[in-house]
């Protein structure tokens, strides 16, 4: 008869003031490819299908909570309100974590470690059932971690780096931060836990000493790939795990497809999401929750943030693009700027030097130059020409404008909003609107032309022999 599965729990330490980041923000919400740092041990816990997940909030926990209640419901926040070291950190979650058989602890700034990896220290845990495994890897160089002392009778201890002796200094197997604990054993050891140390905070790193002299049964899993376990503790770590996080992103898209010109200069964050043939140039970055559909090229210096690609798009670079659906087969840049929420139907075209906010442009919509259409609706084949604003802020307040089907909006329109266009109509080119124009209808807002003759002579402005304008 088999047994019944073992319950687990999953607390992701987050709650450390982070000094080494020498920032106001939280190190935990340190932007890393644009996600907070600790989206990726949730992440892990995620894709590994672990249930039971709690954070650990602390320091400037409100930002945290905020965090993980807005993008983790199904995640709990418990609080740490003193930060005295990560014991400390562990024990103040008991009265969550002693209702599992298992405790799974991540440190929050250990953001590459894979669901692989914890699906394999779970593995160990059920094969060998010890008390305690962790995980440990091989450095060339030490510094800032823990270091791992193997005893003499077959033990294990951790030393952190500040208590360290010289000959302890040389270990080049450190902790990871990693640990599964049997829960019952956690507790035994946990209250005994003391400060006494250069810090004067409680090291979770103690009880694994503590459980390996009482039940003696302590496994060390030695990570194959240190670049799992780096933690992130400076603006240099950041850098660092940036640039290996997004080397693994990009050679997953790759396997599945992607063309990739330059990954040198290729950015790509976490929650992006391709299908198999896009193209993408050197330079391009896209991050938050993009997808780009298949058929779909992005031009040189472009940077996409929560953007749909729909198949057949093509983004001209350099453009900004951020929170827009650009449909099938559209087409947007070079040096377009498309921001808050903006859609283009299928085959829309926005064109050089062209900023478009919070509008919806129709099927085979062109807005080719220079134009500036913002809270504006522009119905399916509608012409929009070069230079055209929608003057949509009167000082006070945004205002709307809506132009129909069909329309040919002449040069250097200025629509004064709240203002709007019927279907079939047309505005005449350096139009003022500021009155709706009826289906079909020319709007013409200007001055009738005059030409005042001899003009030029008078006021000397003639052409000399040589061709210059003015005096000789
Ligand atoms: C810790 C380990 C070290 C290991 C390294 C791996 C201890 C004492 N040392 O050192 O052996 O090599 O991680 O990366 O555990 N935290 C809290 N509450 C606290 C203190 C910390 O939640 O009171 C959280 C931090 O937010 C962080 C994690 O615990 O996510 C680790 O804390 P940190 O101060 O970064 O420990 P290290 O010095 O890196
Ligand atoms: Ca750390």
């Amino acid at each position: 008869m088999s047994e019944l599965p073992q319950s687990l729990g999953v607390l992701i330490l987050a709650a450390g003031k982070g000094v080494r980041m020498h920032s106001g923000k939280p190190k935990l919400l340190q932007p890393l490819l644009e996600e907070p740092v600790v989206y990726y041990p949730l992440n892990a816990a995620k894709t590994a299908r672990l249930k039971n997940v709690a954070v650990l909030a602390g320091h400037k926990g409100e930002a945290i909570e905020e965090y993980v209640k807005r993008e983790w419901p199904e995640v709990e926040v418990i609080w740490q309100r003193e930060q005295l070291g990560t014991g400390h950190a562990v024990k103040s979650a008991e009265h969550w974590w002693k209702q599992f058989d298992r405790l799974l602890v991540l440190s929050g700034d250990v953001p590459l470690i894979r669901p692989e990896t914890l699906s394999a220290m779970i593995r160990c845990f059920e094969d060998t059932a010890p008390r305690c495994v962790m995980m440990s890897f091989v450095v060339n160089d030490p510094s800032g971690y823990g270091r791992v002392v193997r005893l003499a009778d077959g033990g294990v201890r951790i030393v952190e780096e500040c208590d360290a002796t010289e000959e302890e200094l040389y270990t080049q197997e450190v902790n990871g931060g990693v640990y599964l604990f049997d829960t019952t054993a956690l507790s035994t050891v946990i209250s005994r836990l003391n400060s006494d140390n250069q810090l004067g905070e409680y090291y979770l790193t103690d009880t694994v000493q503590l459980i390996d002299d009482t039940e003696g049964d302590v496994r060390v899993m030695v990570c194959e790939d240190p670049q799992e376990l780096l933690g992130v503790n400076t603006p240099n770590d950041l850098a660092v795990a940036s640039g290996m996080l997004n080397k693994r992103i990009i050679g997953l898209h790759m396997r599945n497809g992607l063309k990739c010109m330059d990954p040198a200069t290729t950015w790509i964050g976490p929650r992006v999401e391709m299908e198999p043939d896009v193209i993408l140039e050197p330079g391009v970055q896209i991050w938050g929750k993009s997808h780009l559909s298949d058929g779909c090229r992005v031009g040189a210096w472009s940077t996409l943030r929560m953007v749909r690609m729909e198949p057949g798009a093509t983004v001209f670079g350099p453009s900004v693009i951020s929170d827009a659906v650009i449909g099938e087969n559209a087409e947007v840049g070079p040096v377009a700027f498309l921001r808050n929420d903006v859609k283009m139907r299928s085959g829309a075209k926005v064109g050089r030097f062209v900023e478009v906010k919070n509008s919806t442009l129709g099927e085979g919509v062109k807005a080719l130059h220079l134009s500036y259409l913002g809270d504006a609706t522009i119905g399916r084949g509608t012409n929009i020409g070069a230079g055209t604003v929608t003057c949509n802020f009167n000082g006070v307040s945004k205002n709307a404008t809506s132009i129909g089907e069909d329309c040919f909006v002449g040069s250097d329109t200025m629509f004064v909003a709240p203002v709007s266009m019927g279907r079939g109509a047309a505005t005449a080119a350096g139009s003022v609107i500021t009155k709706d124009i009826p289906d079909g209808a020319l709007g013409i807002a200007r001055e009738r032309q005059t030409n005042i003759d001899g003009w030029n002579e008078r006021n000397g402005v003639i052409r000399n022999k040589n061709g210059k304008k003015g005096d000789d």
